[in-house]
């Protein structure tokens, strides 16, 4: 996947005759930030002005002077000018937005769930190949006030074949880790929304949330990022609980990061907040700092020590192998808090099953490591999917949604003797081979 990323603010400019200017400094960068967007062929953006309560559609925009508007192959940063064929008014332009996309890929929104940008198996047959995704970006353009360095994602949910929900998401414009959307949040995301509507989806829902005989639902995610998983996940509630038999009544949704990730979580809780009715959602979805240096100790904020956690979910947050012990610590805290917070009834041995759905886009062998120790604490994994991602002109990369189980006996040990016999077939041993479990159209 590709995304259109700005590297600074737009700048406007005025011209004689009241005329104006839009000069920016973009992008087209995977989600690493570590490599450009290497195209055999140019690939030539487009740009639409949209005032927010307008009732005429985006004005298109086009290159002023000598600028240009095409991404050639080689490029790390294009400078590109916009003509205004009207002056951009303060008053006006408080409330005007700029939309940048491919052109080849001409839509204003990252479209989720029935895109086989994403989602290969939508590859409808016989359509012209599919390259990948640019993600396009949105940016609010402001004569009145200094430009914010904040870009937007608009990403569309189907929601079976006529209906959709959309969500906006901020990311920084600078490098931050924690303040952008990656590849596998994106993609859960997509394939969550798939499996909602997608009769021939590889998984359903229930199953992922393991939502048989569920009398809550309280999701803890972790290393949330700006929140693209947590808000999906909010956002496709009525129809993850549609197909359930079960219809625990309130979820509940905190999304937890570092510090450093709180304000750009925060916002786009707002901004869910603001759309939900829309959304027809009755989920709850807070945010709380959670660093696995406190959680691998069991030291939680009171939002995450409120509840026990029927389903932990984290994307893109094992790249690094130095944070494995702290965050596989933190997955065992959370267990062993569930443990305390449902005590475990006489009758059933293993009355206590913490579960969790990690998605990964690996991107190096040493990240096998997670399994073994996560292992080694007692959970047992199973691989759900692993989605082939198209890329131009990359080598090939998946992202892989795993989920991960931990049971707590009577004694409180973990799963007996037979048990862990019977699991050994899958704990142990990491996951060498790539496999693609592509599901058929
Ligand atoms: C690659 S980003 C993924 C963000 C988001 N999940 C997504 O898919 O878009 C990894 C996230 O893990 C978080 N993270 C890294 N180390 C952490 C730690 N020690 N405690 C809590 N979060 C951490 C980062 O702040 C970052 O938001």
């Amino acid at each position: 996947m590709h995304y259109i990323r700005l590297l600074r603010p737009p700048a406007i400019g005025h011209l004689p005759k009241g005329r104006s200017t839009i000069s920016l400094v973009l992008t087209v960068t995977t989600d690493l930030g570590d490599t450009f967007l290497y195209p055999e062929e140019p690939i030539e953006l487009g740009f639409c002005l949209a005032s927010h309560g307008s009732t005429e559609g985006p004005t298109k925009l086009f290159p002023a002077g000598q600028s240009s508007s095409s991404w050639q192959p080689g490029m790390r940063v294009l400078k590109t000018s916009l003509a205004l064929h009207e002056p951009l008014r303060a008053e006006t332009a408080a409330a005007a937005v700029l939309v940048i996309f491919a052109l080849d890929t001409p839509a204003l929104q990252v479209s989720l769930s029935s895109s086989a940008q994403i989602l290969p198996w939508h590859d409808a047959a016989g359509a012209k190949p599919c390259n990948g995704l640019i993600a396009p970006l949105s940016v609010e353009i402001s004569a009145a006030r200094t430009a914010a360095d904040v870009a937007i994602r608009d990403i569309v949910l189907a929601c079976g074949e006529t209906s959709s929900v959309q969500i906006s998401i901020e990311e920084d414009m600078g490098e931050s880790i924690a303040r952008h959307i990656w590849d596998a949040g994106l993609t859960t995301a997509a394939f969550l929304a798939d499996a909602c509507w997608n009769e021939e989806s590889p998984k359903s829902t229930t199953q992922l949330f393991s939502l048989e005989d569920k009398q809550t639902l309280n999701i803890l995610e972790l290393g949330c990022g700006v929140g693209v998983l947590g808000i999906s996940i909010a956002v496709l509630m009525p129809q993850i609980l549609q197909r359930a038999s079960s219809r625990p009544r309130e979820p509940y949704i905190l999304m937890t990061d570092l510090p450093e990730a709180r304000e750009r979580a925060c916002s786009n809780i707002a901004r869910f907040q603001a759309h939900r009715a829309c959304a027809g959602s009755k989920a709850q979805l807070e945010y709380e700092d959670l660093d696995w240096n406190d959680g691998s100790l069991g030291s939680f904020g009171p939002k995450a020590c409120a509840r026990a956690w029927d389903l932990v979910v984290l994307s893109d947050c094992t790249y690094n192998v130095d944070v494995f012990p702290l965050l596989v610590k933190t997955l065992s805290a959370i267990h062993l808090h569930n443990s305390k917070m449902r005590p475990i009834k006489d009758d059933k041995e293993a009355s206590c099953t913490t579960r969790v759905l990690l998605s990964t886009k690996p991107r190096h062998d040493s990240e096998a490591a997670l399994f073994k120790q996560l292992a080694s604490e007692g959970w047992s994994h199973t691989l759900e999917i692993s989605i082939p991602m198209l890329k131009i002109n990359e080598q090939d990369e998946v992202v892989e949604i795993y989920s991960f189980t931990k049971a707590t006996t009577r004694n409180g040990t973990g799963p007996s003797a037979h048990k862990l016999k019977r699991k050994a077939s899958n704990s142990g041993e990491t996951p060498t081979k790539k496999t693609t479990n592509k599901p058929s159209r």
